[in-house]
């Protein structure tokens, strides 16, 4: 079945209050729904209520007090229609239910994991619980009684506040939780098991105490420092930046180990991949510590982008997810820095939506179809989604931007919204027109702007003529012109900005050029000499730029561009066409050269003081083999990539030995460990110099001395992938992993990281590691965080060895994707995603590509899932 927005009805019937009961049992769980219809005005009595189910068996039905006859009613697993409701408006309807939550490998609904009870419903695994409206238009209120074993679940937790508890009889008891806020079922969650729990509390702005807790698996609740802190943080800056205060007495957050995605934004219950919350400095990575701030700050501004105001479909997924990932995305800039923020987001972007909208699983950012809504909680609804709201700030600018939000959120508090009522309060805040712009949402595809300039000394002009085209995308062969914020700066000698006179051609704004036509030709005037053009500064729009630049100019910027984005992208563009040219030179059979400034550049960056260390390694590490692929577009042999990589990697630590010896040493931590950013930041630079080191036979001992004498998990694990990576094979590299292993056997969290780093071996062997690894004590077929560790990465972060070149990698893909679909097709379909870009493969192995993708589509009773992703890569 294909849903399309344009179907999009209200439904007939409400479901005002849903009052639901439940007897915990693995195998077994009596589920008692009593919901409060009511029909809706003008809807003709006779009309049948129809809910939703999945799975379900159905073991009583009645209405006001009065058991349903058959006949009355029709229950298929998946459908209960109520065939003669009443003829009152208003009635009471109660359902009983019995699930299975031990047997639910899906992880979607009620489930265990490790012994504990949770739930995630969206976007529709609340139909898997009890028959209902699960769609999020329909808000209600919710008071939900839970009842366990007290030695089985001592903890019993819901949405909203707790209101009453106490003992049952044979060892049982209960606790009753209601939610006052109206909110729809994908919100939905109940936790009960035994847990730890690390307990807080926040005072909001206008005096309200809220108790916090987050609870662990018991034992781990030292692991639940730094999240709890990013929490408190997280409430401190929604008040600040958005004036947005908490609405409950208690916030509380639980740690799960089998978890479909990172988290989820239930009303009051945040649910979270355990990955997300437990982290000291033994075993999480700075990027875990990051990345933990992030998602808690995210699932708890979902409170307000998300839950008291949600999206009336499906379709308008972006609505919450964009806007809260634009609001994650600028807590974390505040609390890190800032540029440095921005260019981590840009290459996220770029290694993973830029893919996606350039392949055969484009979408807009507000889709108009779907057949499996789960396969839509993709990188263009997410961070291109953030892009845009990013946009509309650039346009408006802060103030009337905030206004917008303000109004955004006075206007549509407690309602299902969509994307058209987000645009409309920035119109009426700023009165300014965004008909043209909403094509963001609409149309799929990264746009091209192709740029060429001219000066002229003697009339004192400078012009940039620029043309914007939309590439075509699945089912849309024509585009709009769009608009399109291009942030630029015209930049002279030593840096500084040029100033210019009256421009002609286009509307120019604050450094904004405001592309609405195919073609503008933009003139500056009073321009004396001719200055570089920083193009695309900030990275104010998700578009792509083919520009004629010279490469003085390109040097000019990499060096003094005043925007550190622009200046980072200017050096990223000269490693980009160096390594485009090196990747033609080992086709063609000749050993890829480098041009010597291009090397002493990258001294030059690593060195440079005055830069932040972070910002310094993400400048010096090298686009990904995946976005060297992306750049080139087509007839991609992996393994030349591969070549094109490592020789520029190695001429920049040849040129530089000495420069980042003498920095390696001295950029070691001296005292404590800390997750800040300026910390992590020194860290990140040491071990991309360490890379680079250990590239050249002098410094191959390095990363072995650095592996033993590592006091923390991000020194520990970036000399191992060096040993492993760049060693593989070598008796250090085994040894490193054997220790590695030995000492962390036990934790699943840190298995995952050295199941990541043996899946990203490159080369051809990999294949046979990663398939002997599905065997290992500690990998498990059943849990995503294994699958993703160990599957996800060989298949996409592994260009050599996912794409050997007789197949072999995609047969494994083809069985692992198929097997881990038995248990939970919507990991399955996420992994299958790997393929996506199969037509830009060279011919030969394009054709096993296809082969491997078509060897899915033909198996037999594929979920919708998977057969959703499969048939559309193929299409
Ligand atoms: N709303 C969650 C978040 O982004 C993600 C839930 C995804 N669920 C799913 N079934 N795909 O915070
Ligand atoms: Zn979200």
């Amino acid at each position: 079945h294909v849903f399309k927005l344009e179907d999009y009805r209200p439904s007939d019937y409400l479901i005002l209050q849903t009052s639901l009961v439940f007897r915990l049992s693995p195998e077994a769980t009596c589920v008692i729904a009593t919901l409060t219809i009511e029909r809706r005005e003008g809807v003709a009595a006779s009309a049948p209520l129809v809910l939703d189910g999945d799975g379900l068996t159905l073991l009583g039905i009645a209405i006001d007090g009065r058991d349903l006859q058959p006949g009355d009613y029709a229950a298929t697993p998946d459908e209960l229609a109520v065939l003669k409701p009443p003829a009152a408006s208003r009635f009471e309807l109660v359902l009983e239910t019995e699930i299975a939550p031990a047997r639910n490998e899906a992880l979607m609904g009620l489930y265990r994991s490790s012994n504990v009870y949770c739930t995630q419903c969206e976007a529709e695994g609340f139909r898997r619980i009890t028959y209902f409206l699960d769609r999020p238009d329909i808000l209600s209120i919710y008071t939900v009684r839970i009842e366990a074993p007290h030695n089985e679940a001592p903890l019993l937790l819901s949405n909203g506040n707790p209101v009453d508890s106490g003992a049952l009889a044979d060892g049982w008891h209960y606790a009753v939780w209601h939610d006052p806020f109206p909110k729809p079922s994908y919100l939905f969650a109940l936790v009960a098991g035994a847990l730890g729990k690390v307990a807080d509390s926040f005072t909001t702005l206008s005096g309200r105490k809220v108790e916090l807790g987050i609870y662990v698996e018991p034992g781990k609740e030292r692991l639940a420092g730094y999240a709890m802190d990013a929490l408190k943080r997280s409430m401190k800056w929604d008040e600040e930046a958005f004036g947005r205060e908490y609405d409950l007495d208690v916030f509380n957050i639980v740690a799960v180990s089998d978890f479909n995605m990172g988290a989820m934004e239930n009303k009051g219950l945040n649910i979270f991949n355990d990955k997300y919350v437990l982290a000291n400095e033994e075993t999480a990575t700075d990027a875990d510590f990051a990345n933990i701030e992030a998602i808690i700050a995210h699932e708890y501004f979902h409170n307000w982008t998300g839950n008291r105001i949600t999206c009336r479909d499906w379709f308008q997924l972006c609505l919450k997810e964009g806007l809260t990932v634009y609001r994650d995305h600028e807590f974390s800039a505040d609390q890190r820095s800032r540029a440095v923020k921005r260019i981590a987001e840009v290459r996220t972007l770029r290694a993973h939506q830029f893919p996606e909208d350039q392949g055969p699983l484009a979408h807009p950012v507000r889709p108009r179809r779907y057949r499996e809504i789960n396969n839509f909680y993709t990188a263009t609804v997410y961070e291109k989604g953030s892009e845009v709201v990013h946009m509309i700030r650039t346009i408006l600018g802060a103030e009337a931007f905030r206004s917008g939000m303000d109004l955004y959120f006075e206007r549509h508090d407690g309602e299902a919204a969509t994307i058209e009522d987000f645009l409309k309060v920035f119109e009426d805040a700023s009165g300014r027109d965004l008909s043209q712009f909403a094509l963001w949402y609409h149309q799929a595809g990264t746009p091209n702007l192709t740029v060429s300039s001219s000066h002229n000394a003697r009339a004192k002009e400078f012009t940039l003529e620029i043309e914007q085209s939309v590439p075509p995308t699945p089912s849309e062969s024509r585009k709009r012109l769009m608009h399109i914020p291009l942030g630029f700066g015209l930049v002279g000698a030593g840096g500084k900005p040029v100033s210019y006179g009256d421009v002609e051609g286009a509307t120019v704004e604050d450094g904004v050029i405001h592309i609405r036509k195919r073609r503008h030709v933009v003139r500056f005037t009073g321009v004396a000499e001719r200055p570089a053009v920083s193009l695309n500064r900030g990275f104010s729009a998700p578009v792509t730029l083919s520009v004629e630049q010279k490469t003085d100019d390109q040097f000019f910027l990499a060096g003094h561009d005043s925007d550190s984005f622009s200046r980072w992208q200017a050096f990223n563009t000269l490693l980009t066409d160096a390594l485009i040219a090196a990747f033609r030179q080992v086709l063609g059979g000749k050993p890829p050269a480098f041009a010597q400034r291009l090397t002493e550049l990258a001294g030059r960056i690593a060195a440079d003081e005055t830069l932040e260390p972070a910002y310094r390694a993400l400048a010096l590490s090298l686009p990904g083999e995946a976005d060297i692929a992306r750049d080139i577009g087509k007839g991609i042999d992996p393994d030349a990539i591969f070549a094109a990589r490592e020789a520029l990697a190695l001429a920049i630590a040849r040129a530089n030995w000495e420069n980042f010896t003498g920095l390696y040493e001295r950029l070691a931590d001296k005292g404590p460990f800390s997750p800040d950013a300026a910390s992590a930041g020194r860290r990140a630079l040491r071990n991309i110099l360490l890379d680079y080191l250990a590239l050249l036979p002098e410094g191959a001992a390095l990363a072995t001395t650095h592996f033993r004498s590592a006091s923390n998990m991000t020194d520990r694990a970036a000399a191992l992938t060096v040993l492993a990576h760049r060693h593989a094979g070598s008796a250090e590299a085994q040894q490193a992993l054997a220790g590695f292993e030995a000492k962390y056997r036990n934790d699943a969290l840190v298995m995952d990281k050295w199941f990541q780093i043996r899946a990203g071996v490159p080369g051809s062997k990999t294949v046979e590691t990663v398939r002997a690894l599905t065997g290992h004590p500690a990998f498990s077929m059943a849990n995503p965080n294994r699958v993703r560790s160990l599957i996800g990465t060989f298949s996409s972060a592994n260009q050599t060895g996912f794409h050997r070149a007789d197949g072999e990698g995609y047969r494994f893909f083809t069985e692992t994707v198929l097997e881990v679909e038995k248990r939970n097709p919507q990991v399955a379909a996420r992994l299958a995603t790997a393929l996506r870009s199969w037509r830009s493969l060279e011919p030969g192995r394009q054709a096993k590509a296809r082969e491997a993708l078509l060897a899915i589509a033909g198996t037999e009773k594929l979920s919708a899932d998977l057969r959703d992703i499969v048939e559309r890569t193929l299409a």
